[in-house]
């Protein structure tokens, strides 16, 4: 079975075919993978402009979609049905692919699966690595999420953790614009940090204890589906720690970080410092999360998707401490880990088998729950 995916959720273009293998430790192959990045116009204004976004993807999608038959080797008549991603995401973004996959679907005569882009990621790990030890503690670190999951059967995605403001990508890509490092964040300062001193700016790190939620009302926490409070992320402070940092220094901040500004009277070995100790901090962070709550529900391996797994740190320090305490630890290679269509063909294959089907009346969704 060939699946078309597509994914439009943000600044990237992407078409890919997933075929099954018949292989149960391995069952989906990627055959194609095609990705036409807007980062080099969005970059002009430090930022994705929602408006620029969406027409670009109706400039590229066509293109996307012949190119990514073409690599696979496959013509229309060849794919047996269509995933595509319905959210989150940019909405006018969104509704491009979605309405791409039902005029394609239309005319072929084929079947619609939605996917949520959330569950793309996570199937970014299947797909890379098969069969991988379950239960499994799931951490999806991208530029609009960062989120914890348990997975006890394949398909199931049951959110126990997720950030209270800013998710981890947003955090690096909103301190590279304070530094002057541009769009997107997360590779300028995972590069910068290679020679910076981690421990050279003690930035706070964000925790949140029971004594944290004491006074909350009981009806305020929220809860997983189990009943357990959420375990929560906060990056903003973070961000807010790095401008007061800058500002201590000279360095003139533009206020609601919508300017960028540039370094100023810092030298380069000071902007490899600043990014450094960030990093440190946003990464320890986010493995203590992982870690813990892989203990406290006894997963049998954990995993990490979404764009900030591409990470050189996280990634060095996953295995570290996946090493220390005998977990493996399952990270999909660079290309699968920011945004792509072959996550989204996998995840549309998994709903697939499970008898999910789109009608006509499918739309994207800007927001859209993952359990
Ligand atoms: O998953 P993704 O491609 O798109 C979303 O669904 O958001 O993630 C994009 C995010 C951006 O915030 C980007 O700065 C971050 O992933 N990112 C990184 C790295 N590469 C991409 N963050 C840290 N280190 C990296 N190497
Ligand atoms: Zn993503």
């Amino acid at each position: 079975m060939n699946v078309l995916g597509i994914e439009t959720s943000c600044d990237e273009t992407a078409a890919a075919v997933v075929s099954t293998t018949g292989d149960s430790a391995r069952p989906w192959q990627v055959r194609s993978n095609v990705i036409a990045s807007q980062t080099q116009i969005h970059r002009e204004w430090g930022g994705v402009v929602p408006e620029i976004a969406s027409r670009q993807h109706v400039r590229d999608i066509c293109g996307v979609v012949e190119r990514a038959l073409g690599d696979a080797g496959a013509n229309w008549p060849d794919v047996d049905a269509i995933a595509v991603t319905q959210g989150p995401g940019l909405i006018g973004s969104l509704l491009v692919g979605v309405s791409f996959a039902k005029a394609a679907a239309a005319a072929l005569d084929r079947p619609i699966v939605a996917v949520h882009h959330l569950a793309g990621h996570i199937e970014s790990i299947f797909l890379e690595h098969g069969a991988v030890p379950l239960p499994a503690l799931i951490l999806v670190v991208s530029g609009g999420h960062t989120s914890l999951y348990f997975v006890e059967v394949p398909g199931q995605y049951q959110l126990i953790g997720r950030t209270r403001d800013d998710a981890a990508g947003e955090a690096y890509d909103k301190v590279a614009r304070l530094l002057g490092l541009g769009y997107p964040g997360g590779p300028a300062i995972d590069r910068r940090a290679k020679t910076g001193r981690d421990d050279a700016v003690a930035f706070p790190r964000p925790k949140f204890t029971h004594r944290d939620r004491k006074g909350v009302p009981a009806d305020v926490v929220h809860r997983t589906r189990t009943g357990r409070p959420m375990a929560e992320f906060s990056f903003s402070g973070l961000k807010t720690a790095v401008m007061r940092a800058l500002q201590e220094r000279g360095v003139a901040v533009a206020q609601g970080l919508t300017v960028p500004t540039d370094a100023g009277p810092m030298s380069e070995q000071d902007v490899d410092d600043f990014c450094a100790s960030f990093q440190r901090v946003v990464v320890e962070t986010l493995l203590d999360a992982l870690f813990d709550a892989a203990r406290w529900h006894g997963a049998l391996s954990v995993g990490i998707a979404g764009g900030v797994s591409a990470n050189s740190r996280l990634r060095a320090d996953s295995r570290q401490r996946g090493d220390g305490r005998e977990l493996p630890v399952f990270i999909p290679g660079i290309e699968l880990s920011t945004d792509n269509a072959a996550m989204i063909a996998a995840a549309g294959l998994r709903n697939f088998r499970r008898g999910m089907r789109a009608g006509w009346d499918l739309s994207a969704a800007a927001s859209l729950a993952l359990t």
